[in-house]
């Protein structure tokens, strides 16, 4: 997109150069332009990619069972969820149609709160929510979340996201000669470069001190995401007594950076394929880092949050019973293998769960699988 291009170009020409981060914000989130801020369909069959939802409702059913199981622990009083992300609005749609049918008392207790910064996707939401009489019995709100935190006051009940926290801007390091790098964008007069020079912020350098520089490898491209870290203090904050599901494709840090991804894992996706040219259609293509859920883990560390448990998604999803509730129909079955399946979303995505004034909870989407292997 030409004038998106020109904008960046501009914000290069004012300052020189521009983190990486400053250009994923950019691309993805220009208020205008930005990939996320668009009416285009970005999800799904004519979009650049599929998310869990959108592959069946049975994977919105069986987090409904999770967050009725985390009412029950919580003592079966009011129960918000705040769900970040929620694009045009499937997850919730599928955990409150599967509540009203199968759990009636968690349905009475329930109202959900949506976080989403794209304003075209409101009415989108609207329109799939009206069938079930959410909106006249004010059991959903619309809410927002910047770089202050969230417009709401403190809940208690569940933070839930899926594919929210890889699509945060990310900052890129690497070592060079022991000596730590950030990497920036530049602009040549005929295409975006690279550019190596010393970290950009104080919280960066602060972060890596913890990773221990002298562990970083040589050459290896890093993605760091503050955003995350950030967004979780705001959570913990918002957070008056309940849990976080974070649903997302990653893995612990040594688990990301012990494989041959010597460039990061940072990627592109452009109608239904992936590609790393990073610099190409800005704001026609989405730009995306896996999550480095040790940071998730350490940040909560530090605000107050507790780790309930960390699985594949698989694990999750069986655990739940999703392997019960498949029937002789073929068309379910094959959707499900694609959740499960170790080399489709089932060992790639992990669920985070965390929590926060509740001792030491039991979740049946963390228990012990004894008896399948997967
Ligand atoms: C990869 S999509 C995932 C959509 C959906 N959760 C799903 O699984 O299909 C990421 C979503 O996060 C939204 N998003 C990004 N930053 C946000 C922010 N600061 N506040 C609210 N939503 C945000 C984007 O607009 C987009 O809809």
């Amino acid at each position: 997109m030409l004038l998106l291009k020109d904008f960046i170009i501009e914000n290069i020409h004012k300052k020189g150069k521009i983190t990486f981060a400053e250009f994923m914000q950019i691309a993805l989130y220009h208020p205008q332009y930005g990939y996320y801020n668009s009416d285009k369909e970005r999800i799904g069959k004519s979009g650049d990619y599929y998310t869990s939802p959108t592959v069946h409702k049975i994977f919105g059913e069986l987090i409904a069972k999770q967050l009725e199981e985390m009412w029950r622990i919580m003592g079966e009083r009011k129960f918000t969820i705040v769900e970040m992300g929620a694009n045009r609005g499937w997850m919730c749609y599928d955990i409150f149609r599967h509540a009203q049918k199968e759990y009636p008392a968690f349905y009475e207790h329930l109202h959900y709160i949506i976080v989403e910064s794209n304003p075209c996707v409101r009415e989108k939401q609207r329109l799939l929510l009206e069938s079930l009489h959410l909106i006249p019995d004010k059991k959903v709100s619309w809410h927002a979340y910047a770089e202050h935190g969230f417009s709401f006051d403190a809940i208690q009940g569940c933070f839930l996201s899926n594919e929210f926290v890889d699509a945060l801007p990310v900052h890129r390091i690497k070592i060079n000669k022991g000596i730590l790098k950030e990497i920036y964008v530049g602009y040549n007069d005929k295409e975006f470069i690279e550019i190596e020079d010393g970290v950009s912020t104080q919280e960066l350098k602060n972060l890596l001190k913890y990773y221990q520089i002298h562990h970083l490898k040589e050459n290896q491209g890093y993605e760091i995401n503050l955003n995350a870290i950030q967004w979780l203090k705001h959570v913990s904050e918002k957070l008056h007594k309940g849990f976080i599901i974070t649903i997302d494709y990653g893995d612990t840090f040594d688990g990301i950076y012990r494989g041959n991804n010597s460039n990061g894992t940072l990627r592109c996706f452009y109608r239904h394929t992936v590609n790393q040219d990073y610099y190409e259609h800005p704001g026609e293509q989405d730009i995306t880092a896996h999550v480095d859920f040790t940071s998730l883990m350490n940040a909560g560390k530090t605000c107050g949050l507790k780790k309930t448990g960390f699985a594949k998604q698989s694990h999750f999803l069986i655990a739940l019973g999703i392997l019960e509730r498949l029937n002789n129909d073929i068309d379910t079955v094959l959707k499900a293998k694609n959740l499960l399946h170790p080399e489709g979303m089932g060992t790639i995505f992990k669920v985070l769960v965390q929590h926060k004034n509740i001792s030491n909870p039991h979740l049946t989407g963390l228990r012990p699988l004894h008896s399948i292997t997967i």
